[in-house]
């Protein structure tokens, strides 16, 4: 029996018979698993035991007396002749068979067939006794620098003799290792299901051929999906070479505009890492232009018509390398960057079509008239866009020609001749040459000869007196209009005036617009007025002519005025530092906790007192004289996620004005709610059936509390006993009845919910649950669970059976009174009117 123990211990799931030399001892024969009449039989037997493994014992009818097996054994299946018992000596192997197909005859006395053939099926059940074996011991392989992490650059594979169909033969890759290691990063990762093996991040960014360095990567394979301990492993070396990336962007393009080769002109070129890949040229600007460029099948970029450097002087755009076949990239688009160089293909243009100087009658010779100027589109800075200018024409050339000379670089135009005479020639058209060295473009120039500047502005008021301002008018408002007038032949340099702020105003704050056609003048306000600051402005105002005056005239105190400006105060309300305040804060925050402070002052420098307003829930509290603002209460984002509060800053002077400002509070949820019932009250038809299940329906008012996270547990040995809590779907909750015989009544069950939040929050909720007669639609006659919203149909009847009993009292009575005599039947009418359950049963 000491042997007998110990095969049970070694093969617990035959418990049933052991075979021990030529003795059998069976337990359970009649156990139909394990013994039975013959048949056609299917068995399982897992591979490598050792020792005898008993399979099946043949119950024989008379006539058949023996059994003969027959088929391929390999000597290691037999029917023990004693008892009939199939059994297995020895150890079979999945790998070398994995089934075994035999016969079994039932033999009479004779020898003779009288049962059978039956086919017997010994399927061999594998094992995991065969380690994964890679292809090769050591694997080359190369690597393009930068090529595209996750791309595989090549493949290990391995292979396990183990039954393919269990996880003995599923293999998963992994990367132990790789040496050297100089980022002390992984630069190679592998596919764990196919053994791809491709560059991390890291690799596309540090591989580099430069360094000289070929790696090796110690891979290793485990079956069992590497899951199991009991995985085999087996390792193998992969040696990568790192080669020189092709495909990188060509240094930039320099192309000269207006091109007169043929074209499609070949600009650059760009090649893929390996032969057979197609390229495509991509829009990088948006919008997107037309480009003017094209690749070619092998990489060469072409640029496809001249280009126009005053239209665009620079493209940038991308070739995409893609596979010859399939309409996928290889790897990331290059950038091809190309500038357009300037030629000198504009001819300069004048600025305008006529351009006029002025000249007084007597102005000396040698004086600057103005400068001229033209201007060429070509690059700037550049001599295609170096001007030079000369004077090619002058009608009339009375009294003489060549009156006037500019100078070739700058084109500023002075006067050469003292012959002017307004009464002679009232003006001068010139004709001006600009040529850029390559085009030649003529412009006009008219140059009107004026009367001298011999009179000075005269203001009409030399003092414009005083006036009063308040510090806050609007920007752009005229102030006051002064005139000065000038004697000199009108509309002409001589005569316009210009005003100026000589002293008193070295902000800029005032400024003064002269009307060209009467020479008025609008003071202006140029800059917001401050009393604060200044209070008072004393401006001296100049006025002169744009053409100089003649020798000997000068301006006196004639030309010149003043302006007193005074600004007043205007009393305003305190100012904010800050007019929106945002508090981030956890609704467990406790009370008084620091939230932020409110600056404001005043400008007239007066004290300033703080308050808040619309602090509705009263959550919060400020200190009134420097405005730092704390908590007040505890707070509850369930009840107000966003708090919105208004701070107001009160000037304490009579006039008290006030400014506000806004707090915004969003509170940071915490887990503190339990969760609760939504419904707080199911039933279930009485008497039970069995199979009954109620959801319940629970909620957690807090952020991120998720229903299927929630534990529940039954609290109280009764609760226990009777009812069950389940989550069949991992989701929701049902309850269901386990004491089949409860009573048709109420139960309130305790129930401890915790939805395992930060912190975890527990509470216990009552369910009610009511065992009641149902409908025949399975709702109860006083269903309490249906909700709230609407009456069902047991509270109506309740409600209709309640006014019946009320009328029915008042009959009574009435007829109690009445028909005192009649008292019997009465009676029997009011009953008949309540009876509840008979209405119900109307139902
Ligand atoms: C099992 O096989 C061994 C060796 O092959 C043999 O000695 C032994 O008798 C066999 N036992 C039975 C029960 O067949
Ligand atoms: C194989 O890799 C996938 C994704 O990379 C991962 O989800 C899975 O868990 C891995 N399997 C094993 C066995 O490591
Ligand atoms: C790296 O491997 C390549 C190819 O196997 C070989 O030609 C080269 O010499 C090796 N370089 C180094 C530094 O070992
Ligand atoms: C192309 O030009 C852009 C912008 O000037 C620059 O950021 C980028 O590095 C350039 N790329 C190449 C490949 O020259
Ligand atoms: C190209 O140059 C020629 C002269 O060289 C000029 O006539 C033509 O306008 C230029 N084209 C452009 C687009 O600039
Ligand atoms: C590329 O192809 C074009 C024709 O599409 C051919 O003219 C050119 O010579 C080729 N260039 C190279 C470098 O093979
Ligand atoms: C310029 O002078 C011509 C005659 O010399 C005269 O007819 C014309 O009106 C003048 N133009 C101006 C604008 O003075
Ligand atoms: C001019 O500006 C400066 C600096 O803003 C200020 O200190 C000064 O008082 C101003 N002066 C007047 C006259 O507004
Ligand atoms: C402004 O002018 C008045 C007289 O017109 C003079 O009394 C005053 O001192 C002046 N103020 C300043 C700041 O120049
Ligand atoms: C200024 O000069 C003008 C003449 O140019 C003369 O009429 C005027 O009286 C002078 N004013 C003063 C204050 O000298
Ligand atoms: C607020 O709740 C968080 C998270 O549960 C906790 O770490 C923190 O101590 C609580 N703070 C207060 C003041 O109770
Ligand atoms: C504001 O005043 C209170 C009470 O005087 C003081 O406790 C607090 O530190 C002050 N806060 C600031 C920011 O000055």
């Amino acid at each position: 029996m000491e042997v007998l123990t110990k095969m049970l211990k070694i093969y617990p799931h035959h418990f049933g018979c052991l075979l021990i030399l030529h003795l059998v001892i069976c337990q359970g024969t009649d156990d139909p698993h394990i013994s039975g009449p013959l048949e056609d039989k299917t068995f399982s037997v897992q591979e490598g035991r050792t020792g005898i493994t008993y399979i099946f014992r043949f119950t024989l009818q008379p006539p058949t007396v023996k059994l003969r097996l027959t088929g391929v054994t390999d000597g290691k299946i037999y029917i023990y002749p004693g008892d009939w018992s199939l059994y297995v000596n020895g150890s079979l192997d999945w790998e070398t068979k994995n089934v075994y197909n035999l016969q079994v005859e039932g033999l009479d006395e004779n020898g003779q067939r009288v049962k059978g053939p039956y086919s017997i099926t010994i399927n061999v059940i594998d094992v995991n006794d065969n380690p994964p074996q890679f292809s090769q011991r050591e694997y080359f392989a190369a690597v393009r620098q930068n090529s595209r992490p996750g791309k595989p650059f090549t493949y290990v594979t391995a292979t396990d003799r183990d039954d393919p169909t269990t996880p003995h033969a599923q293999l998963s890759y992994s990367i132990s290792k790789h040496f050297p290691d100089p980022y002390q990063t992984m630069l190679f990762q592998i596919n764990n299901v196919t053994g791809a093996i491709s560059t991390t991040a890291a690799g596309a960014k540090y591989l580099n051929p430069a360094d000289g360095i070929n790696y090796t990567i110690a891979v290793r394979v485990k079956d069992m999906a590497g899951q199991s301990e009991n995985s085999f492993p087996s390792d193998a070396d992969v040696i990568v070479t790192v080669l020189e990336n092709l495909w990188k962007s060509p240094p930039l393009v320099k192309l000269k505009e207006n091109s007169t080769e043929p074209h499609p002109m070949r600009i650059t070129q760009v090649q893929w890492n390996d032969p057979g890949a197609k390229y495509e040229i991509r829009q990088k600007e948006t919008p997107p232009t037309k480009l003017p460029f094209m690749v070619a099948q092998n990489g060469t970029v072409y640029v496809t018509e001249p280009l126009d450097r005053e239209v665009k002087d620079a493209y940038s755009f991308y070739v995409v390398a893609k596979d010859k076949d399939e309409d996928i990239s290889l790897s990331y688009p290059l950038t091809i960057n190309v500038t357009v160089e300037d030629i000198n293909d504009n001819p300069p243009v004048c600025d305008k079509a006529l351009t006029v100087f002025e000249v007084q009658d007597n102005e000396p010779v040698g004086n600057f008239i103005g400068t001229f100027h033209a201007s060429d589109r070509d690059q700037e800075n550049t001599l295609n866009s170096r001007l030079s200018y000369d004077i090619v024409d002058q009608s009339p050339k009375v009294p003489l020609d060549k009156m006037f000379r500019i100078e070739r670089g700058t084109g500023t135009v002075n006067l050469l001749a003292s012959a002017l005479n307004k009464e002679l020639v009232s003006n001068y058209s010139l004709t001006v040459e600009v040529t850029d060295s390559v085009f030649k473009t003529l412009c006009n120039v008219r140059i009107n000869v004026i009367d001298t500047n011999d009179q000075i502005p005269i203001f009409e008021k030399l003092d414009y007196g005083s006036m009063t301002l308040p510090e806050n008018i609007p920007l752009g408002t005229v102030i006051r209009r002064i005139q000065a007038t000038d004697a000199d032949e009108p509309f002409t340099g001589s005569s316009q005036i210009e005003y100026k702020i000589n002293k008193g105003d070295p902000n800029n704050t005032f400024m003064i617009v002269t009307d060209l056609k009467t020479n008025r003048g609008d003071v202006t306000i140029n800059k917001a007025l401050d009393f604060e600051t200044t209070d008072v402005y004393n401006l001296t105002i100049q006025a002169t002519n744009p053409e100089p005056l003649v020798t000997g005239v000068q301006y006196n105190s004639s030309s010149v005025t003043y302006l007193r400006v005074i600004v007043t105060n205007v009393e305003e309300a305190p100012v904010f530092l800050k007019t929106t305040h945002t508090v981030d804060i956890p609704e467990n925050a406790t009370v008084g906790t620091f939230l932020t402070t409110a600056t404001a002052f005043d400008p007239e420098g007066d004290s300033i007192r703080y308050a808040l307003k619309s602090d509705a829930r009263k959550w919060l509290q400020i200190d009134p004289l420097n405005g730092t603002i704390y908590t007040a209460a505890p707070l509850d984002r369930e009840t107000q996620q966003t708090y919105m509060v208004q701070i107001v800053a009160t000037e304490q002077t009579k006039a008290s004005r006030s400014s506000t400002a806004q707090l915004r509070l969003n509170l940071k949820d915490v887990n503190d709610n339990p969760p609760r019932l939504d419904k707080n009250a199911v039933f279930f038809c009485h008497p039970l059936q069995g199979n009954e299940k109620k959801k319940i329906e629970v909620s957690d008012p807090d952020e991120r509390s998720y229903v299927q996270r929630f534990t529940y547990s039954l609290v109280g040995a009764d609760a226990i006993q009777n009812w069950n809590v389940s989550k069949p779907d991992g989701l929701l909750a049902y309850i269901s009845p386990r004491n089949m015989k409860l009573e048709e009544k109420d139960y309130d069950v305790p129930l401890k919910i915790n939805d395992n939040g930060r912190p975890p929050m527990e509470g216990v909720v009552t369910l009610k649950v009511r065992l009641c007669k149902c409908t025949e639609e399975n709702r109860c006659f006083l269903a309490i669970d249906d909700g709230p919203s609407l009456p069902t149909v047991g509270m109506a009847i309740g409600i209709l059976a309640g006014v019946l009993l009320i009328i029915g009292i008042i009959l009574g009575v009435v007829f109690l009174n009445l028909k005192r005599k009649k008292e019997y039947e009465l009676k029997a009418q009011t009953a008949n009117a309540v009876s509840p359950s008979e209405l119900r049963n109307l139902t």
